[in-house]
């Protein structure tokens, strides 16, 4: 018998998928065949020249040459680390936990929250993988709309709590649409989880990155105190060190620690993470984060120039990123049947390798697309340029 017949795998396979991968093998096929392709779907810094700063991958080297860090770190993560990432949260070290990328700290979440059948209540559009691992564990699936600014629409919010509900996400700023939220959205967002008694999961990993004004607004300055929130952040954006995969979770408020406790015991059964990255992340945390302004007018520049370009095509629109390297533009001409016809046909005509927008979203429409604006301005110019071809030459309607 042939034994590679034999290997079954699990069903909850099926609902394993990460297009903003998956669709690498597509263009990669097309690449074969001789077309220059601009990847404009993963949002990497570092694939695109950035790094870290240098007293972070120093901070690294120095934990690399000492045997210490060469052990199992503490499962729940380096006590100096949780201990500096407390004082940013105004918590103490023992509320915060440290994870293989803010990654792991979602897929916890999830698996110590819901049940079969019950949800986190997600933001259409959201970042893929809270759908994914919700699918995974045999979640129902829950979305609240936001308005044409991409801003959560607290009414709808509201409308979409059932008894089936076990937290909101809410992610500030936000992928894939680089909205940062007004302090009185969030504030809406509290109160309405406060008044279900519902945590709320705050996905902050670009808080830093605002484009036009200074510091995003955390939800734990708005939620109340004895608020049930979790705080998710790291180090692969802020601080352009996404291959290192440091991410943590802070738990706020009173009644937390039962969450707590379960995030720690899903820790302990992994062991640990990477000891030496950690290192870093501490330097991260705890030296001034100078590398900020540089970073930010690189992508305020890249911004400007997709934004501008974006909406003197025709067919197309664009709401301005606030925050982050992400742009989720509409494509308003007929000729096309769906995203995922326009994102091929794209892809194949032209080499501008973009990710369909239905990926983020079930119930959003099939009309978006998320372009990525880390290029360097002159490969975004040259793409635009592209894309602008591609458009002029679709019938209108
Ligand atoms: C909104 C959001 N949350 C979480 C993550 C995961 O980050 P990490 O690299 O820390 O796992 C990403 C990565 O792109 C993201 O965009």
């Amino acid at each position: 018998m042939c034994l590679a017949m034999a290997l079954q795998l699990s069903d909850r396979m099926a609902s394993v998928s990460y297009e903003i991968r998956d669709i690498i093998a597509r263009a990669k096929k097309v690449e074969a065949g001789g077309r220059k392709i601009h990847y404009f779907n993963i949002g990497d810094p570092n694939s695109f020249g950035f790094a870290p700063p240098q007293h972070v991958t120093d901070a690294v080297m120095a934990a690399l040459s000492d045997k210490k860090y060469s052990a199992y770190c503490p499962s729940k993560g380096d006590p100096q680390l949780c201990d500096a990432i407390g004082k940013i949260e105004g918590l103490g070290g023992e509320d915060v936990t440290i994870h293989s990328g803010l990654s792991e700290g979602i897929e916890f979440l999830m698996s110590a929250l819901v049940n079969p059948g019950e949800h986190v209540l997600l933001p259409s559009p959201s970042y893929p993988l809270y759908i994914t691992k919700l699918r995974i564990l045999g979640g129902g699936e829950n979305y609240y709309p936001c308005d044409s600014e991409f801003v959560p629409d607290i009414d709808a919010m509201r409308a979409r709590i059932n008894g089936k509900t076990r937290a909101i996400a809410v992610i500030n700023p936000n992928n894939p649409t680089g909205a940062s939220y007004p302090r009185k959205i969030l504030k809406g967002v509290a109160d309405l989880a406060a008044e279900f008694k519902l945590p709320i999961i705050a996905d902050e990993i670009y808080d830093r990155l605002t484009l036009d004004e200074g510091h995003a607004v955390n939800m734990r300055d708005v939620a109340s105190p004895d608020q049930l929130l979790v705080s998710g952040n790291g180090i692969s954006k802020n601080f352009i060190y996404p291959g290192a995969r440091v991410g943590y979770l802070a738990f706020h408020g009173e009644g937390i620690g039962k969450l707590r406790d379960a995030i720690v015991k899903l820790c302990n059964q992994r062991l640990s993470i990477n000891w030496e990255m950690q290192r870093g992340a501490l330097a991260a945390f705890t030296l001034p984060e100078s590398h900020l302004g540089e970073f930010r007018a690189a992508l305020r520049l890249r911004r400007d120039i997709v934004h501008k370009r974006l909406n003197e095509i025709p067919g197309i629109s664009c709401v301005k990123p606030k925050a982050a390297f992400y742009s989720f533009p509409k494509v308003e001409a007929a000729s096309f049947k769906d995203d995922r016809e326009f994102t091929y046909s794209l892809l194949e005509e032209t080499g501008v390798l973009v990710v369909p927008g239905s990926n983020f979203s079930p119930i959003l429409g099939e009309k978006h697309f998320r372009l990525v604006f880390l290029a360097q301005p002159s490969e975004l110019e040259e793409a635009m340029s592209k894309l602008d071809g591609f458009m002029r030459k679709k019938p209108k309607s």
